[in-house]
């Protein structure tokens, strides 16, 4: 297992490079953040662009983002919804939000991104209340443990016809090890998501697993009608 593991991981940086899908300011933010001491649990340079292509293949304009990091993600989601669009990412962890603030305007899309400081559930909460546009896709991708909270907000400010896209659904076993008792609190969160999708009539939705630099994970996606 963990050999395919790596030879997909060999795979993914040759795919990278071969499709030539990171530029220099992607490379910069990237390097930004870890030269911050942020941790490297940013999506990888195949995963960002298929965020991407997601909201643009929905013709997206308004995107929802929990958990910023450096703002890596953001970048691309940024580049989805073209200049016109907007990015609304949330963080709880101030250093996090100012190394994003400087790697996205760095990157040249700091007129889409609105960096929203504060615990998810609070910013979250304060979306909901001020009853603004609903957003074509979220991307959950903060503390996994409150990914059912969050999935509950982003079913209030989504429309139909909207995604909202799930991370690290198997990062470390995932939810298969909390069905089987042997995960910790995020493999926990990851089970309950599955089983409140499942129950969600106005969600459909598939599991992926994918395999590369970030070694073996998977996400959810579900459209919202
Ligand atoms: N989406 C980013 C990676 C996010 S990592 C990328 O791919 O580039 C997860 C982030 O969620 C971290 O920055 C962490 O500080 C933040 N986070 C954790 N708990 C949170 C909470 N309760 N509210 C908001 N953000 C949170
Ligand atoms: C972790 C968080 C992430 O969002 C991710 O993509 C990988 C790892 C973590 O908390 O370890
Ligand atoms: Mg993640």
């Amino acid at each position: 297992m963990t050999e395919v593991v790596e030879r997909a991981t060999v795979v993914d940086d040759y795919l990278v490079r071969a499709l030539a899908i990171e530029d220099d300011a992607l490379r910069a933010a990237r390097a930004a953040s870890h030269a911050a001491g942020l941790p490297a649990i940013e999506v990888t340079a195949s995963q960002g662009p298929l965020l991407s292509l997601f909201v643009r293949i929905l013709g997206g304009r308004r995107v929802l983002e929990i958990g910023t990091l450096g703002g890596y993600s953001a970048i691309w989601l940024a580049r989805g919804v073209g200049p016109d669009g907007q990015v609304v990412t949330l963080e709880i962890e101030p250093k996090h939000a100012q190394v994003a603030r400087e790697n996205v305007d760095q990157a040249g899309v700091g007129k889409s991104v609105e960096i929203v400081l504060g615990a998810a559930a609070n910013s979250l909460d304060a979306l909901i209340a001020a009853g603004g546009e609903p957003f074509d896709l979220v991307f959950l991708d903060a503390d996994k443990q409150n990914n059912a909270r969050y999935l509950a907000a982003a079913l209030r400010l989504t429309r139909p016809g909207s995604v909202i896209v799930v991370d690290n659904l198997v990062r470390g076993g995932g939810a298969l090890a909390a069905a089987e008792g042997t995960g910790g609190p995020a493999a926990d969160g990851a089970q309950e998501l599955l089983t409140i999708v499942r129950d969600k009539p106005r969600l459909t939705a598939t599991a992926v697993q994918t395999v590369g630099g970030k070694g073996w994970d998977g996400f959810l996606l579900a459209h919202v009608s």
